[in-house]
């Protein structure tokens, strides 16, 4: 989703701002812009498509030490060269590029800028004519922006030029994230830290409501009330290596090939020196006082929520709900008496996970959230973060986040069961451990997904992923890996639902995906494979050692039945791949999608 970057310094800004939003890239955009001072002047480049094409129109001679840039995920207005930010007041003096939705900004226009004529479609333009229509009453540019930060309804990051005033970059934030980055005689402004790493790791974190006066000496931050605060910065632990895709020709073919290192790496953190599982025992005493667990999340993780579903369950004996994050928070379902929350997010940043969050919070319910993004926002919020310890996930298309979710999800599910006494017969150190041998395994025999998906998945047809219980909530996932990104529809279901409606779909050569993984319906969702056979499908089981079968096309290595989850993804995710790579498509950067989606 949209991504902003800011410099203020002594250094030339340009490849400073276009690497910044290189490294943004990765949240999904359809436009990209910056804006530079120049002697009293303010130039903007401006272009629909790539940061390459962006970087084509910057004119290189230009010399400026400081600038905004942005990359846009379209809401309001179509992508277009128009739309895409900066936005620039009237008369050119103000210039601002803005994440987020102001959803009154309808109003605010007829209100207070009915005489302005608007150059773009989108919300962000009635900000950065506000600014200016209250400066034109005679206000400074402080109180003016502040009083336009006021105004405003909805979700904003915001960095502000005043060509008057070329020595600060104004900047705010409610909702979306931002932050400040501080180093020696310049500062900056990012939405994520990975967009400044490559001149600071020292960072300021910025909460709702906040506005900064940012020069390249100084940062001032202050309530929307004008009060200043006081802020330690942080140091960001990422590394700028973690970030590069080194060798792989894609970020998703990396980050799938790290998975059986993400889960040793989460044996190693959550794990004492005699071996045992360590988690705070605080997180662990509110899970076993509670009721009942809500894990509340969207996407890739709300499918590893119903992973963590069963294994919480089946294992801790907890009964669990699991709730789509947009949904809950319109549609409140009754809670129990002593109700614990968990929160799952990749990046931390989901907006309508955090509106959850939020709602919950002012009722008073404990909350863990479960990141891969130390210091994000729904970690500072919750009061509890468990780290999912996976490195920067860039592919858009989630898939080491998924099983280091349902990893971290099998390690809480033990330390709840033992903190209440129950008798265990699985340890999960031990059986992860096996997990992460049994990944590696399967990441050797790529080119047999390869050509599955070269067989099965070279036309246009609609596809199916079947399977029941633990293996049902996989076929979710793989189902949404392969339509994200090779953009062939396709559809998980519960092995035994099918026939009752959907399998009207099922014709000649459609192929359908079976996972069986699961001794208790090995047999019944081999039955399901063959009514749809009966009607014409092409299927595909994938299946476990123990339960093989001749007809099988992907035997897995045997791992616990309760964490097959975490093996059976991988061929579909590498299925996902393949298919995505061989029609020719964007693999990393899927179009429509965002990484981060940071407005509801
Ligand atoms: C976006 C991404 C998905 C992701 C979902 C939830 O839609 O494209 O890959 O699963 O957001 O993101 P989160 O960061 O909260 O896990």
């Amino acid at each position: 989703m949209c991504g902003i970057v800011g410099y203020i310094g002594n250094n030339d800004c340009k490849e400073i701002l276009l690497k910044g939003l290189e490294k943004l890239e990765y949240r999904g955009y359809d436009s990209a812009g910056i804006a530079v001072v120049n002697n009293y002047d303010v130039e903007i480049f401006k272009e629909q498509g790539r940061i390459r094409d962006l970087r084509n129109i910057v004119d290189w001679n230009l010399a400026t030490t400081t600038g905004i840039g942005h990359t846009r995920w379209a809401t309001h207005g179509k992508p277009s060269k128009r739309n895409s930010h900066p936005h620039q007041s009237a008369t050119g003096r103000f210039t601002i590029v803005h994440n987020g939705v102001i959803e009154n900004y309808e109003q605010l226009k007829k209100q207070y800028l009915a005489h302005v004529h608007f150059v773009s479609d989108t919300d962000t333009e009635v900000i950065v004519q506000l600014v200016e229509h209250f400066v034109n009453e005679g206000n400074d540019t402080f109180k003016a922006f502040q009083e336009t930060l006021k105004l405003l309804h909805g979700s904003y990051a915001i960095a502000l030029i005043d060509n008057e005033n070329q020595d600060t970059i104004f900047v705010a934030k409610n909702k979306s994230p931002l932050l400040i980055g501080l180093g020696d005689n310049f500062n900056g402004v990012a939405s994520d830290a990975m967009a400044m790493l490559h001149v600071t790791k020292r960072y300021l974190e910025l909460k709702d409501q906040e506005m900064v006066i940012v020069t390249k000496s100084q940062v001032q931050i202050f309530t929307l009330n004008g009060e200043k605060i006081i802020r330690k910065p942080f140091i960001a632990e990422l590394d700028v290596s973690d970030m590069e895709k080194g060798t792989y020709s894609h970020y998703m073919l990396k980050e799938i090939e790290e998975q059986p290192y993400v889960v040793r790496k989460i044996i190693q953190k959550y794990q004492n020196d005699t071996g045992t599982i360590h988690i705070d025992p605080s997180i662990i005493g509110e899970l076993m006082n509670s009721d009942r667990i809500y894990i509340v999340a969207c996407g890739t993780s709300y499918h590893a929520g119903i992973v963590g579903k069963y294994l919480m369950e089946k294992v801790a004996g907890i009964p669990v709900e699991v709730h789509l994050a947009s949904e809950f928070a319109y549609n409140r379902p009754l809670l129990s008496k002593k109700p614990m929350f968990i929160f799952i997010s990749q990046s931390g940043e989901t907006a309508d996970s955090r509106t959850v969050l939020v709602q919950m919070k002012e009722l008073g319910y404990p909350a863990l959230t479960i990141t891969n993004v130390p210091g994000s926002t729904l970690s500072r919020e919750a009061d509890y973060t468990l780290l999912l310890h996976a490195g920067p996930e860039i592919a858009v298309a989630s898939t080491k986040a998924y099983t280091a979710q349902i990893a971290v999800l099998a390690i809480i599910a033990e330390a709840v069961a033992l903190g209440l006494g129950r008798e265990l017969n699985i340890r999960m150190i031990h059986e992860l451990a096996i997990v992460a041998n049994a990944m590696e395994e399967i990441s050797n025999r790529k080119i047999e997904f390869e050509q599955v998906a070269i067989d099965y998945l070279s036309s246009d047809r609609s596809s199916f992923f079947i399977g029941r219980g633990l293996d049902y909530a996989v076929c979710l996932e793989a189902a949404l890996k392969l339509k994200e990104i090779s953009y062939i529809h396709s559809e998980g279901f519960a092995g035994g639902e099918l026939k009752h409606g959907s399998i009207a779909l099922i014709e000649e050569g459609t192929p359908v995906f079976a996972l069986a993984t699961q001794e208790n319906v090995n047999l019944s969702i081999r039955g399901n494979v063959k009514e749809v056979a009966a009607r014409g499908a092409k299927p595909c089981i994938i299946s476990m050692e123990s339960l093989a079968m001749e007809e099988d096309e992907i035997v897995l290595p045997q791992v616990h039945k309760l964490l097959t989850p975490l093996i059976s993804v991988i061929p579909m995710q590498y299925i996902a791949y393949y298919a995505a790579l061989h029609r020719g498509c964007d693999v990393d950067k899927p179009r429509n999608l965002a990484k981060s989606v940071t407005v509801e």
